[in-house]
């Protein structure tokens, strides 16, 4: 993908404030600290676009991104981190749920678990409400500098059958520390940022 433009549009909560649904849309979901704002940076060939942190919980609202003028990317607050309270966690479900299930522009909603684990009980639900939606659900395997490659093949093996991914399903390893992978998740995004 060659990236002429990006630009941040904002950082919305509510429905009325996100932009006008007129050009296809990719989210980016999964838990706190997986490295959902770093690959949107990688993919975009940018440093800081998105923020990013040590500390979960830095994303939380939702971002736009607005590439070529031809579509968004989507960077959404993660899940699973402890330190919320309860009514936070209620208020962040009903802001992502909404956007899930209501955004009508949106194309995929790619999962990003961590390489290195299992997937958690949350990622498992987010992967089957994406599928239940009839989203392809492309998976992406993060930090994948943190394992050998022989260990690598092992988990993503793991990571397919837990998730219970459909043989047809891709999951792509990336590394945003080392800049590899993000072509990849372009070339398997391709057919979903069509007009
Ligand atoms: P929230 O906004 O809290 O939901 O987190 P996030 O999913 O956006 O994660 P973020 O991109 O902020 O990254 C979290 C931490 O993981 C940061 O310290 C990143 O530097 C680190 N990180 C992200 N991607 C990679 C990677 O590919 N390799 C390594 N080693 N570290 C990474
Ligand atoms: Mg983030």
């Amino acid at each position: 993908m060659i990236i002429k433009e990006a630009a941040f549009v904002g950082s919305f909560v509510k429905m009325e404030q996100y932009p006008v649904p007129d050009m296809p849309e990719i989210a980016m979901a999964g838990r706190s600290n997986v490295g959902k704002s770093s690959l949107i940076n990688t993919m975009l060939n940018r440093k800081k676009l998105a923020k990013t942190s040590s500390t979960p919980g830095k994303t939380r609202t939702i971002n736009f991104y607005k590439i070529n003028q031809t579509f968004y990317l989507v960077d959404l607050p993660g899940y699973g981190y402890a330190k919320v309270s309860k009514k936070e966690r209620e208020s962040w479900g009903g802001m992502i749920g909404n956007y899930l299930s209501r955004r009508t522009s949106l194309q995929e909603v790619v999962l990003l678990v961590d390489c290195r684990h299992d997937p958690s009980g949350e990622d498992k639900q987010m992967y089957e409400w994406i599928q239940q939606h009839g989203f392809g659900g492309v998976v992406i395997a993060t930090k994948a500098d943190k394992l050998s490659r022989s260990k690598l093949t092992q988990q993503l093996r793991r990571i397919r059958n837990q998730l219970g991914m459909p043989k047809e399903a891709v999951i792509l390893p990336v590394s945003s520390l080392k800049k590899e992978g993000s072509e990849a998740v372009w070339e398997a995004l391709a057919d979903k940022l069509k007009p």
